[in-house]
């Protein structure tokens, strides 16, 4: 079975609906990378039984360094894909030049529109009435690679920020699993 390595920072609820719809039966999710001492996702990881690498740069001499460290460790799996899912890093380019192509990212606006850390709030202050998602390579810049997938919703009337927050995360554990899917075919 193929093996994917999922990356995260924070609370990982698209680590976790990617492990319970794809790990076992299309892939095999070997490894969570966690920038973050603490961070949820890796509660959810000793839940959900996958292993954790726990990795900080402030313990590195360089960013060099810092992802030098984590390829002697996805060496050991040769994963298909690296699935970043809320990794709140650029990907220097150490791991680039080892894994151009095989780096994905999920971003929740509509790119090229909205890139950045806070994608959602930064659609929600300009006003937009069509939100949504993107599924895009992970290239050199911020989140400039290679569309692979979208979807969009309508907000409704009187839709507060929260209810867009969440369809965004709805669509989310929708949209991802199925495109790592489509890409491990
Ligand atoms: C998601 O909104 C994703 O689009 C963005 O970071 C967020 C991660 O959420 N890149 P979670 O940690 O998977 O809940």
């Amino acid at each position: 079975m193929k093996r994917i390595v999922v990356f995260a920072s924070g609370s990982g609820s698209n680590f976790e609906t990617i492990v319970q719809k794809l790990h076992g039966k299309v892939c095999e999710v070997a490894l969570l990378v966690c920038d973050k001492p603490g961070a949820y996702c890796l509660e959810r990881a000793e839940k959900l039984g996958i292993a954790t690498l726990q990795v900080s740069l402030k313990d590195f001499a360089s960013k060099a360094d810092y992802e030098l460290a984590i390829i002697k460790h996805l060496q050991k799996v040769e994963p298909e894909l690296i699935v970043l899912a809320g990794y709140m890093k650029l990907i220097g380019e150490v791991l680039l030049a080892e894994y151009e192509g095989k780096i994905i990212n999920i971003h929740p606006a509509l790119l090229p529109a909205f890139p950045g850390a806070d994608g959602i709030g930064d659609a929600l202050r300009y006003g937009v009435r069509v939100m949504g998602v993107t599924v895009h390579y992970v290239d050199a810049g911020v989140d400039t690679g290679r569309i692979i997938d979208q979807d969009s919703f309508k907000r409704a009337d009187g839709e507060t920020e929260q209810q867009s927050k969440e369809k965004i995360h709805a669509i989310e554990h929708d949209l991802y699993p199925r495109v790592i899917e489509q890409l491990l075919k």
